[in-house]
Parts: C-alpha cells; sequence; structure tokens
C-alpha cells in the first residue's frame, strides 16, 4: 500500500515537473505560479506538495557538515532535524519533515531588519549610505573585511553590518529597540508572537568578544548609530528568536509578495524596496558561498547558523529548509540541497532555469 503511494506520488511528481520543464525548455521561460497551477488542475495532484516531500526524502540520509560550536548550545540541537517548506504568495504553505521545529533564525534575520531600516529611513538608500551594500567575499564575521572597505560595516547581511542596522532602527531606548525588531520578524512571518531562545541568547552573549569587537571597531569608525553594547544585545537577541521552517517560508513568501505578507495582507516593506533588499541577498546572502550559490540556484536568498535558509523567487514564492548541519562556510548542507533541487526541478532560477 505504502509501495502503492509512493509509485503513484513519485508519477504524479514527475507528471508535474515534466509539464513544468517542458514548459521551461520550449519557451525558455521560468514555471509560474501560475503555470504551477495549472499542472496541478491538469494532474489532480500538488507539485509544490510533492516536490517538498521529493526533496526531504532525497537528502534525508545525508549527514555530512555538523552543527554550529562557536555558539556552545548550537552544538547541542539535534543534528538529524530537517524540514523543507514553500510559501506562495496566497499563502498557501507545502511542508514536509521537521516543519514545525523551532530553531534559532540567526542571520536568516538580518534581511528582515534591513527592511525595517529601509522602511524607517523612506528606502533602501540609507543602507547604501550608513552600511554599504558590497558583498565582502569573505566570512560572515571577518574583521579583514571591515578594515578593506571604505564602508567599513561593509553590507547589512554580515555580521557588521547587521549590527549597524541594529543600531539604526530608530527607538526610544533599549527595550523599545528590540521590541520593534521582534514585531517586524513577527510581521514577516505572519505570526503573532515568535520567542526568545533564551539559553541561545544566553550562549551566544555570554561568549560574543568577536562581536563585541566588530561593535566597537564600527563605533570608532563611526559606522555605529547607537551604544555598541546596546547594538550587541539587541543584534544577539534578534538572531536568538525562534522560529519555524513554516515561519521561515513565509517570511520569504512576503518578500516574494512584493513586501505584503501573503498570510495577514500586511504590508511589512513597500515594493520600491524589494529588489535592493534581494539584490544584496543576492550578492552577500551565503557570505563568501554567495556566488556559487548563485551560479548554482540563481535565487536571492539568506543563511543562518541555526540551519535555516530562505531563497526568494521574487513575485512567485519562497523555499525554506531547515538542517543544523552546517559546511565550513556556515551554511546548512542539507538545506543547500533542498533548495537547490526545488528550484531547478522548478525552473525558477531569475536569470533563466538552472536545471537540477
Ligand atoms: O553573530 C553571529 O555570529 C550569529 N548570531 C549569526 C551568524 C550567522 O548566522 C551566519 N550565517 N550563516
Amino acid at each position: 500500500m505504502r509501495m502503492r503511494r509512493t509509485i503513484r506520488s513519485t508519477m504524479i511528481l514527475a507528471l508535474a515537473v515534466s509539464a513544468c520543464t517542458a514548459g521551461v525548455a520550449k519557451d525558455h521561460a521560468p514555471v509560474t505560479a501560475a503555470k504551477a497551477a495549472a499542472v496541478a488542475a491538469q494532474t489532480g495532484a500538488e507539485p509544490f506538495q510533492a516536490l517538498v516531500d521529493d526533496a526531504h526524502a532525497r537528502f534525508a540520509g545525508v549527514s555530512d557538515g555538523k552543527n554550529a560550536d562557536y555558539i556552545p548550545v548550537l552544538a547541542t540541537i539535534p543534528s538529524d532535524l530537517y524540514g523543507v517548506a514553500i510559501a506562495t504568495r496566497d499563502g498557501h504553505v507545502y511542508a514536509a519533515g521537521d516543519v514545525d521545529y523551532r530553531f534559532s533564525v540567526q542571520s536568516v534575520s538580518k534581511p528582515f531588519t534591513a527592511a525595517l531600516v529601509m522602511q524607517q529611513y523612506g528606502g533602501p538608500e540609507i543602507i547604501a549610505q550608513k552600511i554599504g551594500v558590497e558583498p565582502t567575499g569573505m566570512a560572515f564575521n571577518s574583521k579583514l573585511a571591515l578594515e578593506i572597505y571604505k564602508a567599513h560595516s561593509v553590507n547589512p547581511l554580515v555580521n557588521a553590518g547587521a549590527i549597524a542596522a541594529v543600531s539604526l532602527v530608530k527607538a526610544k531606548n533599549e527595550k523599545d529597540r528590540w521590541q520593534q525588531i521582534l514585531a517586524n520578524l513577527e510581521g514577516f512571518a505572519g505570526s503573532e508572537k515568535l520567542p526568545l531562545l533564551e539559553k541561545v541568547y544566553d550562549s551566544e552573549y555570554s561568549t560574543a568578544w568577536g562581536n563585541r569587537g566588530i561593535a566597537n571597531l564600527l563605533y570608532n569608525w563611526e559606522r555605529l548609530y547607537a551604544d555598541p553594547e546596546e547594538s550587541l544585545r539587541v543584534y544577539t537577541k534578534q538572531c536568538s528568536v525562534g522560529i519555524t521552517t513554516r515561519d521561515l517560508a513565509m517570511m520569504g513568501a512576503t518578500l516574494a509578495n512584493g513586501g505584503v505578507n501573503p498570510k495577514t495582507g500586511k504590508r511589512m516593506l513597500d515594493e520600491t524596496s524589494v529588489p535592493e533588499l534581494l539584490a544584496v541577498m543576492l550578492t552577500a546572502g551565503f557570505y563568501d558561498e554567495s556566488g556559487r550559490w548563485s551560479f548554482d540556484a540563481g535565487l536571492p536568498s539568506k543563511t543562518g547558523v541555526g540551519g535555516g535558509i530562505v531563497a526568494v523567487v521574487p513575485g512567485r514564492f519562497a523555499i525554506a529548509a531547515f538542517s543544523p548541519r552546517l559546511n565550513e562556510a556556515g551554511n546548512s548542507v542539507r538545506a543547500q540541497k533542498a533548495i537547490r533541487y526545488i528550484a531547478g526541478k522548478l525552473g525558477v532560477g531569475i536569470f533563466g532555469p538552472n536545471p537540477e
């Protein structure tokens, strides 16, 4: 019975994907959400559900990489956890695996706080002026990159630029700064309440010597716009917010939907600011692997050392995956594989289909 179901779903997936990719081959156009829906209507199948199931099953056995351990508590997260989800512009979430497990958002939070800063200052230019938008080609916590580039904070997706983004949030005091940042993440996720994972926060803040150094250097260079220790604390809290893979998919879908959360209908970012944010995600979202990821998947994306990755298919949907084992650059091994597989099967790279 199980076998028959597997064969049936494999056939449905093959039909759905071949219908999708046949369209791609003929007119060299990426498959749109509408096309995918049309395929679903024709086949009675849900290609997105079949795809997330397939991507989950296909890489479930991969055990390459290891949990982050420079934040000690992350080493204790069960390494086998693995979830995959797609969230569409109409608010549907297609999910497989451990998609309700709450993990720390870490660096995946960074583009969303950059979005908040864009909203508060009337557009994306503030980021270019006060932080920078150059990819560093170096690790997310590189101090060398800060020395080399004149815009010392470099871009809002490395630690330095993200701490600077936190410092730019217009706030009355530290509590207000934190509450605004949390509320913004909740707004993107379409979730009424996201928790602060206290153990993650304590573990990171008590060992944050490198980030403290970065914050102090930025302050010295006048590239930090609030008290350094306050900025560091609120940044570390931001990274310690607990999200699920479903939440992450919805956060990405909000960017795919021109800045409006598909679930709540709330505008989180002006439509005119979305392209600039996605551009930085494309060029810097994977740090020193951003080139390779753009080459392979062709999608603006963001990773985090908690194991989450989100990739945005502009105007259509978002693909999110979570798995704690990371490669050397701090990017989740299985999450990359799952997203790359789905993007390849659907042919949705922004420069044209990158077949799987
Ligand atoms: O500041 C840090 O080092 C972490 N809170 C976030 C780093 C991170 O997620 C890098 N991403 N892959």
